[in-house]
């Protein structure tokens, strides 16, 4: 039995895991996305080229890996079709759960109904329709991808769940779907995904029987976690690595080293508490330097700094073994660069933990002298002495090693230590 390695992000998602995981299913046989749906954005550079993947495995990328979709996505076919056509014949090479729920256009709409009923309080969701299509996957009221074999009568039980549903999406001015052109849009599906979709928990079984190399990859992050996360102000599935189990049917002996993603700085879209925000100079020098836009909506990210205190939370809730330190050249150039390594509560009480109520809580600082240069340092000894003592103390305050720093966007601009 071979065991997998796993991928988290640990910070607030866009930590960069799409470059890590490119490098890392160098070397692996099987790349598995475990939660989360095309929320998610992973961007990777190779050369000249830009792709922008939202649900197929960063494995894609590697003609000899395979990629694994697995039964805790969330997934919508007219999006994965688009995703796939960036690419040549995936048969053979992209197997998706036939258990993994369907994310269908209804959802979206119901998304972004709730986030305009929000008003204030909306939580700046993808707007894709992720919350919807989890919460019936919860209330037992959803469909998923193995139905997709048989149009006919998912398509029946789509318009009985509208039937049901009838009050509350009246009241949200979403219509009833056109019942024949969703007929025809089923069967479409069917028809793109059918070659791809089989019983992945076997699969994921045998792999491991056959001492493949298989790699777990996390999407978004371990500060969006649907219980560990910024509650109401996350993702709605389990992002943190023991959701890699029951998203793939595998059990916690299955996982062997756990690397962690992190930025230098930290970044978060949409709305909620995000202590070490830097709402000055600072923070549009990151955004800028960083290009700290959503690849999935193209907002721009709210950028700060470092959270010691998230990353510890994070280092502990995954068992993260390694972490990545991504996009350490963005801080080149910065005369001070800082660290939160605490937080402070309205009462004036300081504390080295993530609180039930993140709302109110304010950064305690540390400050480091910045760098001129580590753009496409590709050995720690070829990084400023400042951003060498940057990292160890990083290193101290999360509680664990980082075994690799990417300093450029190219895949080679990346020290392994
Ligand atoms: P949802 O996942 O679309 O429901 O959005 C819920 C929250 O998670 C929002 O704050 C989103 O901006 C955030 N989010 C979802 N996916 C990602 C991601 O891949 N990167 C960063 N933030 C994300």
């Amino acid at each position: 039995m071979s065991k997998a390695d796993l991928i988290v992000g640990l910070q607030w998602g866009d930590e960069g895991k799409g470059k890590i995981v490119d490098h890392m299913a160098q070397t692996h046989d099987y790349v598995c996305r475990f939660a989360g749906g095309h929320n998610a954005g992973h961007t990777i550079v190779i050369g000249e080229k830009r792709y922008a993947l939202h649900l197929i495995p960063s494995g894609v990328l590697n003609p000899k890996a395979k990629n694994i979709v697995g039964n805790g996505v969330v997934l919508s076919p007219e999006d994965f079709i688009e995703e796939m056509a960036q690419f040549d014949d995936l048969q053979g090479r992209l197997f998706i759960s036939d258990k993994a729920h369907l994310l269908l256009s209804y959802h979206a709409q119901i998304d972004q109904a709730r986030e305009r009923l929000k008003g204030k309080d909306a939580i700046g969701t993808t707007g894709k329709g992720i919350g919807p299509a989890y919460g019936d996957k919860i209330t037992r009221t959803g469909h998923r991808v193995g139905e997709l074999l048989e149009p006919e009568k998912l398509h029946k039980r789509i318009l009985r769940y509208f039937e049901i549903n009838r009050p509350l999406f009246e009241a949200m001015g979403i219509a009833q779907p056109d019942a024949k052109r969703l007929l025809a849009d089923l069967k479409r599906y069917k028809e793109a995904l059918a070659p791809y979709i089989t019983d992945t928990v076997q699969m994921m079984w045998r792999i491991l029987a056959e001492e493949k190399r298989v790699l777990l990859e996390g999407a978004q992050g371990t500060m969006l976690d649907i219980d560990h996360g910024t509650y109401p102000y996350v993702t709605s599935s389990t992002t943190v690595s023991a959701g890699a189990c029951a998203g793939l049917g595998i059990n916690p002996k299955d996982i062997g080293k756990v690397v962690g993603i992190a930025k230098a700085y930290c970044t978060r879209v949409g709305n909620g508490p995000f202590p070490s925000e830097d709402n000055g100079e600072a923070g549009k020098r990151l955004r800028e330097k960083g290009d700290e836009f959503g690849t999935t909506t193209g907002r721009p990210r709210r950028c700060g700094w470092f959270d010691a205190v998230a990353a510890r939370h994070a280092v502990r809730i995954n068992g993260v073994d390694s972490i990545a330190l991504m996009k350490l050249d963005v801080l080149d150039g910065f005369e001070e660069i800082k660290v939160c390594i605490a937080y402070r509560l309205p009462n004036g009480e300081t504390i080295d933990y993530v609180p039930y109520d993140m709302d109110e809580v304010t950064p305690v600082y540390r400050s480091f002298k910045g760098w001129e240069r580590s753009k496409g340092a590709r050995s720690f000894d070829a990084l400023p002495k400042e951003a060498q003592a940057y990292i160890e103390a990083l290193e101290e305050m999360a509680g664990c090693k980082i075994g690799i720093v990417s300093t450029g966007a190219d895949r080679d601009d990346t020290v392994v230590r």
